[in-house]
């Protein structure tokens, strides 16, 4: 790339000329926050989507969230800045072995978390995200069976919102279960004010102590919606650019890891960069496909959901 190239008026120009629409996730570095035209949670991206007049979606996030927009727009170019861009989540639940494991539970529905591969969604009858968990499990009739995955962490949390017994795949997420609870209680009793609001995909013993929990779009509206003047934040560390943006004078301050060397980045998240959104707009790669059998069986449950959550 050229490095006298205004990295900004290129993309705002490829934009234009392109009809394309550039969605980002929180968790994106802020430059790529900054020259998206949208920015939200899982919910609100496949909201997004799944409604643009777009010719070509520029998706600033990783693989399962580009898939989930073809699979909504299956007549659209998703392009995403990095194919690498990955997720640990979606990585713990092969749908090979997840298939095995339903065939054990064959009177249950199956709600999976929408951090999972596209084949994975074709074997779900409805699709959630961390916004809309609760509100779907409690949309169902009391007796239904349920098997969720693939995140422990927000189905045992759903199952306590809800008193439903469900049976749970053993995914996590890698940045959610690194904070550290006696790094995290040190730091409250230094900053006694300060609200602790943690990610559903936190582990139950971060989640215990949090004053909030949500998922991004829920936390960052906590953050303007409460007087607090110090929050303590544990979920990816992306999130704290809209924070900040949105509330000038208020402190915010990421949860410990309990790692001293780690930080609260994705390293999938983080493999996009300006420079790379500008290449893939430029040459119109990677692009994310589905195969069409897929994008049928897949379209079905994330449809469900968005009727529940609309
Ligand atoms: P939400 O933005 O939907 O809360 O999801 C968090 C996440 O881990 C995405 O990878
Ligand atoms: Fe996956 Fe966790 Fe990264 Fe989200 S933060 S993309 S769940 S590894």
């Amino acid at each position: 790339i050229d490095p006298s190239l205004d990295l900004f008026d290129e993309i705002e120009k490829l934009k234009r000329e392109k009809n394309a629409v550039v969605l980002a996730h929180y968790y994106q570095e802020p430059d790529i926050q900054d020259i998206a035209d949208y920015i939200g949670d899982s919910l609100g991206l496949s909201q997004e989507a799944a409604k643009t007049d777009a010719d070509i979606i520029v998706f600033a996030g990783v693989h399962f969230m580009a898939e989930t927009a073809k699979i909504l727009s299956p007549y659209k170019k998703v392009l995403l800045p990095d194919v690498k861009a990955g997720c640990s989540l979606s990585d713990s639940c092969p749908p090979h072995l997840f298939a095995k494991f339903k065939e054990n539970y064959p009177d249950h529905l199956v709600i999976t978390y929408v951090n999972c591969t596209a084949e994975l969604k074709a074997l779900s009858d409805i699709v959630c995200t961390s916004s809309n968990a609760v509100q779907i499990v409690e949309s169902l009739p009391k007796e239904q069976k349920i098997i969720f995955g693939p995140d422990r962490n927000l189905g045992a949390y759903v199952a306590r919102k809800t008193g439903r017994d469900l049976v749970l795949w053993n995914g996590a997420c890698m940045v959610h279960e690194i904070f550290s609870q006696q790094r995290i209680v040190k730091l409250k009793e230094r900053h006694p004010e300060a609200k602790f609001i943690a990610h559903p995909e936190c582990e139950e013993v971060i989640l215990k102590m949090a004053d909030y929990i949500g998922s991004t779009t829920g936390l960052l509206k906590y953050t303007m919606d409460h007087p607090a003047k110090e929050f303590i934040v544990a979920t990816e560390s992306g999130i704290l650019h809209q924070m900040e943006k949105a509330n000038p004078g208020k402190v915010f301050i990421p949860a410990p890891p309990n790692n001293l060397c780690a930080c609260n980045d994705c390293p999938h998240m983080k493999r996009n960069t300006l420079e790379k959104l500008y290449l893939c707009m430029k040459n119109e790669l990677p692009e994310v496909t589905v195969p069409m059998d897929i994008i049928e069986r897949a379209r079905v449950p994330i449809e469900r959901m968005l009727e529940i959550s609309a």
